[in-house]
Parts: structure tokens; C-alpha cells; sequence
């Protein structure tokens, strides 16, 4: 792919479809960079905007491009069920697509009896999660983290928790926030992970014994947060909690939307890390590689609990089934789940070795091929949110692309495909490191 200087009549061409995007889109559906860029193409694990640049892919579209782009065993197995002439028939009619995907998902959930339930989005999977999990205890109460996103819808919204993604109160559930999921927080800076953990369990007690009335229909979590900056509780807190929501029945909600299919190297899904198998787990983001699905996997006695009838039109249709079974088989079929945790380990573990040197960088934390970098300001060690939409400037500048998150806008997110080659994982890394170097001068 060229990695050609920009060229000025698509630069213009980019300029005018930033105006028209700016003049029909909502203002809350966010650009990333100064001059934002326009991906046309794609192969591998790289991306070309409209100008002609090309980019190392370091976010996949929010971790969505699982397996890189133009895969052959994707691509094909959708052009093989488009040229059916079907792209839809509706679940009023067997799904082969459906049936064995949903075979495939309940075998590797781990969870005992498991039935699956196709969506468009993780959103639309979080809520049906809910739904379940509210019919099956006969309770509005829900336990959800602090820092947590789990989607859009009022539902979705009602379990999140980050101001910056909450535009109203208003709630069809009656939610209390647990802390657990940021150790980076003030009031937890020096336990180890063991006093922190019982700090968490003592808390989940204590919202319990004071925060609820009768019975808590489940607690969501995301293994790792997402948007909250992948914030890491250490493994076996998600097993602690388990167990004090066992003594009351209380169903534990796993959302995998941005942690499942081996991206974090050592779990094929994120809550595994914990050694705690949930009642439920939501997905969606990367198993279609780039086509809307979504979905839950559940105990069967939970997902067939529901008296009406339900339907989503679009989920799991003829097409998204094809590109997801594609999709899976192909990150099984390769076990990219140990790519990740081999590239991934020469990732995170250079940007440690960076951090001794460089006083902006905070925090390197990650599992696998999800990792983020928190910047700060070196004097104080405050979070840097300036600093961090700077350094998306600049690994711009270098090709490659990141993302970036946080309840303070300073966590550097990346979550490349899962198909990165140990020679990209050196290359990002230098990328990043330059940077990073660029940035703690600037800062100085
Ligand atoms: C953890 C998590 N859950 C749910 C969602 C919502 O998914 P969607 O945007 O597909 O509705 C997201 C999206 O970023 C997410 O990161």
C-alpha cells in the first residue's frame, strides 16, 4: 500500500465531506482528529484514507475489524450467500447460518445448557440481556460498575456509567453503581490486588445491605471497560463478586462486546480471566468482522424464561450469520487468541520500558491485543486529556491509528485485528514510542 503524501484534490474532496457531514450529522456523533480523514480502502491490517495515506490500524473501527480487512474467507462466504439471491427470510424460518453459529457460541461460552439470541448491536444485546435477567428474578434492580458503557438505548444508558455518555436520568431499571472496575482510583492507590478486591467485595456487600430493597436482578459488567480506557480490575474480582451474588440468586451479566474471541490472549472471553463462568454474556463489535451482529448467550432456562413472543428482524440474518461463522472459524481455525497474547506481550511490554523514561505516560496497562496508555501531566501526574488528543495528532501523522478513551479523555486506547503480525506489533510499537517521546518533550 502507498504511503503516498496527501494529494490535494481528494484533500479538498475530504474538506467539503467534512462540511456536509458536519451540516446533516448529529454533533454528538464525534470526529476523531483536527482534519478528520475518510479510510477508502483496506487490506490486512491497513487502512488508506481518501489522500492516499496509509495507516497501521491500531482500532479496527472500535475493535470491530476483528480480522483485518478484505479477508478472502469473509469476503467469499458472504458473495456465496449473496449469490443465493437471500438476504433475508426472517426467524419465522430455519437459519442454517443461525443455528450454527449460535452451536459454535454456546460451546465456547462455557455456560452449562447455553442458548443464544441474535441482535444488531451490543446495545440491542445488552438490553435483551437485561430483559431476561429482570423477567427471570421478577426485579427492576441491577447492579452495574462505575465507568461502565454498555450502549445507547435507555436501558443501555440507564447501566452506564460515565457522564460523558449519558445525556438523561431517565431509566425503565433501578441501577446502584459498584466500584471494582478502576484501581487507578484515589481512594484505592497503593492495595495490592487482594485488599482491593475484598474492598470491592466489602462494597457490593454494603450496597446490598443498604442500597436495594428484596431481590437484585443482576449485576452487567464489562470484563474490561471499554470506553471507560480499558481500566483492568485484577482477575479473579468478577469470581469474589460471583460468589456474594450466588448467596442471593443474583445473575451476573458478562458484557463481551469489545473482550470476546481471544482478544485478550489468555481468556477466549474477557470474563474467563476472572475463572468465573457468568449466567449470561453479550457480544457483538468484531464476530461479524465488520457486519452488524450481535447477540447474548445464556443458560437456556434463563433465555427461554420470557412468556411473549420476540423477534429482531434484522438479527442474525442470512448474511451477517455467513460473514460471522466466517468470521469465527477463521480466528479458531489460526488461534489468533495466541496471536494476541504474543503480540500483544511485545506491545505492552515495550511501552512499559518506555514508561520508566518518559514521566508523561501514567499508566501502560493491557491483556492480549487490548492495551491503553494513560497520559499525564508530568509535573503533577494529573490526567492529560490536551496531551492525549495530541498524540492522536502526531501517530496520525506517523500512520497508524489509536483511539482514545477515559472518564478524563487521557487513556490511549488500541485494540488492533486480532491477525497482527509480530513485525506490525514492532512497527506500532515504534510508532507509539516516538510519539510518546514527541509528546514528553512538548510536555517538559
Ligand atoms: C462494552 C460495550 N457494550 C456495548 C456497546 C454498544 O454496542 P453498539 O455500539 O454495537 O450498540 C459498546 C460499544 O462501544 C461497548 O463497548
Amino acid at each position: 500500500m502507498p504511503d503516498s503524501s496527501p494529494n490535494p484534490t481528494q484533500t479538498s474532496q475530504t474538506d467539503s465531506l467534512l462540511t456536509r457531514h458536519r451540516a446533516v450529522m448529529p454533533n454528538w456523533v464525534g470526529l476523531y482528529y483536527d482534519e478528520p480523514i475518510e479510510i477508502v480502502s483496506g487490506k490486512g491490517n491497513r487502512v488508506v484514507d481518501a489522500s492516499g495515506k496509509s495507516y497501521l490500524d491500531f482500532f479496527a473501527g472500535i475493535l470491530t475489524n476483528m480480522i483485518g480487512y478484505d479477508i478472502a474467507e469473509v469476503r467469499e462466504a458472504v458473495e456465496r450467500q449473496l449469490a443465493t439471491g437471500v438476504v433475508h427470510t426472517s426467524t419465522v424460518y430455519l437459519l442454517r447460518g443461525q443455528v450454527e453459529l449460535a452451536e459454535k457460541i454456546a460451546r465456547l461460552s462455557g455456560i452449562p445448557d447455553a442458548k443464544v439470541f441474535f441482535t444488531n448491536s451490543g446495545t440491542e444485546a445488552n438490553e435483551t440481556a437485561l430483559l431476561l435477567a429482570t423477567y427471570a428474578r421478577g426485579s427492576d434492580q441491577v447492579l452495574a460498575m462505575r465507568q461502565s458503557y454498555h450502549g445507547r438505548s435507555f436501558g443501555a444508558v440507564a447501566v452506564t456509567s460515565n457522564r460523558s455518555w449519558k445525556n438523561n436520568s431517565l431509566s425503565p431499571l433501578n441501577v446502584h453503581f459498584l466500584h471494582g472496575a478502576d484501581k487507578h482510583l484515589a481512594q484505592f492507590r497503593g492495595m495490592s490486588d487482594a485488599d482491593y478486591i475484598a474492598a470491592c467485595v466489602d462494597d457490593l456487600r454494603h450496597v446490598l445491605a443498604t442500597a436495594v430493597s428484596k431481590d437484585v436482578a443482576a449485576l452487567i459488567a464489562e470484563p474490561i471497560q471499554g470506553v471507560g480506557g480499558f481500566t483492568m480490575a485484577p482477575d479473579g474480582l468478577f469470581a469474589a463478586y460471583k460468589e456474594v451474588l450466588d448467596e442471593e440468586g443474583i445473575l451476573l451479566i458478562s458484557d463481551e462486546v469489545q473482550t470476546g474471541w481471544g482478544r485478550t490472549g489468555s481468556a477466549f472471553f474477557g470474563i474467563h480471566n476472572h475463572g468465573v463462568t457468568p449466567d449470561m454474556m453479550t457480544f457483538a463489535k468484531g464476530l461479524g468482522n465488520g457486519f452488524a451482529v450481535g447477540g447474548v448467550v445464556a443458560r437456556g432456562d434463563l433465555m427461554d424464561g420470557p412468556h411473549a413472543a420476540g423477534v429482531a428482524t434484522f438479527g442474525g440474518n442470512p448474511i451477517s450469520m455467513a460473514a460471522a461463522n466466517a468470521t469465527l472459524d477463521y480466528v479458531l481455525d489460526h488461534d489468533l487468541q495466541a496471536n494476541a497474547a504474543r503480540t500483544g506481550e511485545i506491545i505492552i511490554g515495550g511501552l512499559r520500558e518506555a514508561a520508566t523514561r518518559l514521566p508523561v505516560v501514567g499508566d501502560v496497562r493491557g491483556k492480549g491485543l487490548m492495551f491503553a496508555v494513560e497520559l499525564v501531566d508530568p509535573a503533577g501526574g494529573a490526567p492529560a486529556p490536551a496531551l492525549a488528543v495530541r498524540f492522536m495528532e502526531e501517530t496520525k501523522r506517523l500512520g497508524l491509528l489509536v483511539g482514545k478513551g477515559g472518564l478524563y479523555g487521557n487513556a490511549l486506547r488500541m485494540a488492533p485485528p486480532l491477525t497482527l503480525t509480530e513485525d506490525e506489533a514492532r512497527e506500532g510499537l515504534g510508532i507509539l514510542v516516538t510519539a510518546l517521546e514527541t509528546i514528553n518533550d512538548e510536555a517538559r
